[in-house]
């Protein structure tokens, strides 16, 4: 069968990648992908944005596409699923409404908070003089987060008042975010190690995938500002068999289960960020209503099911009836950025080393790039992840990195720790 992919990152690449392993897959298209997807021998790019939901459902419609996939939030948010359905074709993912847990992070806080799903406690904002007052009794650090999506830079762990109130006069007075800052979340500050919790839902039932932990500061030590992610690993050895068992029973299911009390059946990959704290309590810190990015990349090289099996599995509401085999080696992903990201960096710079990886134990997914002549460039702020498998991960780690360094441009930044806390 055709299938299309929808977004332009490195997970993109990566479910892609996957999806063509498939012994469904006839053609695999790509809107708009990357200079990696471009190259893979079974994918092809399409010049359609991601956003462009008219013009997806037209191709959609005229090269008998079986499957859709999304990728990235903001169409999701846009409602790209419930369109997809209203005209008879298969999508995956969760509708407009569903996506709201991590489009509105006050919807999400108020659906947590409803359906007694442990989160840190909370309280939302929309007037400035309402949150200083509030903020007046709190302690500190304390975390604002802006509303709306904000590509993973909407949040602000402020360390004491003058700094709170400083962020909130940003968000709601200054307009720092735009419309995602018209409302903010002001929520307590949790101490803790951080997991990501991604499972494929079919609207009753949820099948987990590998765990794995992402670093999201943008220097060595989790220093530095907030991104969308530098690198993950894959699994995470925090999330035990018992840390399982408990993120399914209290956060994913009740979650599905109080989507199906709002209406809604929440079909597709949902994702909780998840703070595991020194006392064995799990709060969720977000919802995401996708595949994490960085952690697709690593992920999908540990994936050994037929991934095209399993979004069907889930579009029939039959994932029960399923399971998920991983290979039990790490796989661990370095994020090579553009030097500045997350603010101003620089763009269309040639990139060397791209033929390094063999597919298998190693692999170079592109996230910002772009074909010029026979060149690749940098297209974007993450450039690309280099992901590898190893027996631990120490060694998962060592193979990364040798990956990372035959790999060139002249403004590449990366850290040199991902992993590093697990070994
Ligand atoms: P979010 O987009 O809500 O996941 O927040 C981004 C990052 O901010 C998280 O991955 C955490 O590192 C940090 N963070 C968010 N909420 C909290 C919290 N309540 N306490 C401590 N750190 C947080
Ligand atoms: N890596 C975090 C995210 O995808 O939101």
């Amino acid at each position: 069968m055709n299938i299309l992919v929808v977004g332009n990152g490195g997970r993109e690449h990566a479910l892609a990648w996957k999806i063509a392993q498939s012994e469904h897959a006839t053609e695999v298209f790509v809107a708009p992908g990357n200079a990696g997807t471009e190259r893979e021998p079974k994918l092809k790019n399409i010049n359609i944005q991601a956003t462009d939901i008219d013009n997806l459902i037209q191709f959609a419609k005229e090269n008998d596409i079986e499957l859709t996939v999304i990728g990235p939030e903001v169409p999701l948010s846009l409602g790209i699923v419930d369109r997809f359905e209203q005209e008879g074709l298969n999508c995956f993912g969760p509708t407009q409404k569903c996506a709201q847990l991590e489009s509105s992070k006050t919807f999400s806080k108020d659906f947590m908070a409803k359906y007694h799903i442990p989160t840190a406690n909370y309280q939302n904002f929309t007037d400035p003089q309402q949150a200083k007052a509030y903020l007046e009794t709190q302690s500190f650090p304390i975390v604002i987060k802006a509303s709306g999506l904000a590509a993973g830079k909407g949040v602000i762990i402020a360390q004491d008042l003058q700094e709170a109130n400083d962020t909130v006069e940003d968000m709601l007075s200054g307009n720092k975010f735009g419309d995602a800052g018209a409302e903010i979340v002001i929520e307590e500050f949790l101490d803790g190690e951080e997991a990501s919790f991604i499972v494929m839902c079919d609207g009753t039932h949820a099948l987990a995938m590998a765990s794995s932990q992402d670093h999201k500061a943008r220097d060595n030590g989790d220093k530095g500002p907030n991104t969308g992610g530098m690198g993950a690993y894959s699994p995470a050895p925090i999330v035990t068999d018992k840390v399982h068992q408990k993120v399914m029973d209290e956060i994913i299911y009740p979650v599905i289960e109080g989507m199906k009390k709002e209406g809604e059946s929440y079909k597709g990959f949902l994702y909780a960020g998840l703070m595991i704290m020194p006392n064995g309590e799990i709060k969720t810190l977000e919802f995401n209503c996708r595949f994490g990015d960085p952690e697709t990349q690593p992920i999908m090289m540990r994936l050994e099911s037929d991934l095209v099996e399993l979004v069907f599995a889930a579009l029939n509401e039959e994932l029960d009836e399923y399971e998920a085999s991983w290979s039990k080696k790490t796989a661990l992903g370095v994020v090579m950025a553009a030097k500045g990201y997350p603010f101003d960096y620089p763009t269309g710079e040639a990139i060397s080393g791209l033929t390094s990886d063999d597919g298998k134990c190693n692999k170079i997914f592109h996230a910002g790039t772009t074909s010029h002549k026979d060149q690749v460039l940098t297209h974007g702020g993450r450039v690309l992840c280099a992901v590898a498998l190893g027996d631990t991960v120490a060694d998962a780690y060592d193979h990364a990195y040798q990956l990372v360094d035959k790999i060139h441009w002249d403004n590449e930044y990366h850290r040199t720790d991902i992993g590093k806390k697990a070994f």
